[in-house]
C-alpha cells in the first residue's frame, strides 16, 4: 500500500541555523521557508537525490511540535512520511487493521497542497507516520 518515502521531518529550534548547516556545510538543495498557520508551523523543504527532508519549526502559540522540542531541546525527527495512491482507500483499510488516524480522521491539506494524514506513533513502532496522497 505505501509507495516511496516522501520526506523525513526534523524538529529544530533553531530554522536558520539548521538551513545555515544543510545549505552550507553539508551542500543540501535548500527550499524558501512556508509557514503553514492551519498546521502551526513553519516548514523549510530540503531536495535530495531520493527524498525530501522536511524542517519543522513552530510556527503561532499552540504548534503542534512546541511539546516535542520542549522533550528533544536539540530537535530531533519528528515523522516519516510515505505516499499513497488513494489517502481514503488507505485510511479505511488502516481504520479496519486497528491502528489509529489522528485528529478526526479527515484527510488535511499538508505543506505540498496535497491530502495528508497521521497515524499514532504508538500503532507503528514509535514512530509518528504522515500518509500523503501523492
Ligand atoms: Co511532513
Amino acid at each position: 500500500m505505501i509507495g516511496r518515502l516522501n520526506h523525513v521531518a526534523i524538529a529544530v529550534p533553531d530554522l536558520d541555523a539548521a538551513i545555515k548547516q544543510y545549505r552550507d556545510t553539508l551542500g543540501a538543495d535548500v527550499g524558501a521557508a512556508q509557514d503553514l498557520a492551519e498546521h502551526g508551523v513553519t516548514v523549510v523543504f530540503i531536495t535530495l537525490p531520493n527524498t525530501k527532508i522536511e524542517l519543522l519549526h513552530p510556527f503561532g502559540d499552540n504548534s503542534p511540535i512546541t511539546g516535542f522540542l520542549d522533550k528533544n531541546p536539540s530537535g530531533g525527527i519528528h515523522h516519516i512520511c510515505y505516499e499513497v495512491d488513494d489517502i481514503l482507500k488507505a485510511r479505511d483499510h488502516l481504520i479496519a487493521s486497528g491502528a489509529r488516524v489522528l485528529g478526526d480522521g479527515a484527510p488535511k491539506t499538508g505543506a505540498h497542497g496535497k491530502p495528508v494524514l497521521f497515524l499514532h506513533p504508538k500503532d507503528f513502532t514509535g514512530t509518528l507516520v504522515e500518509l500523503e496522497q501523492t
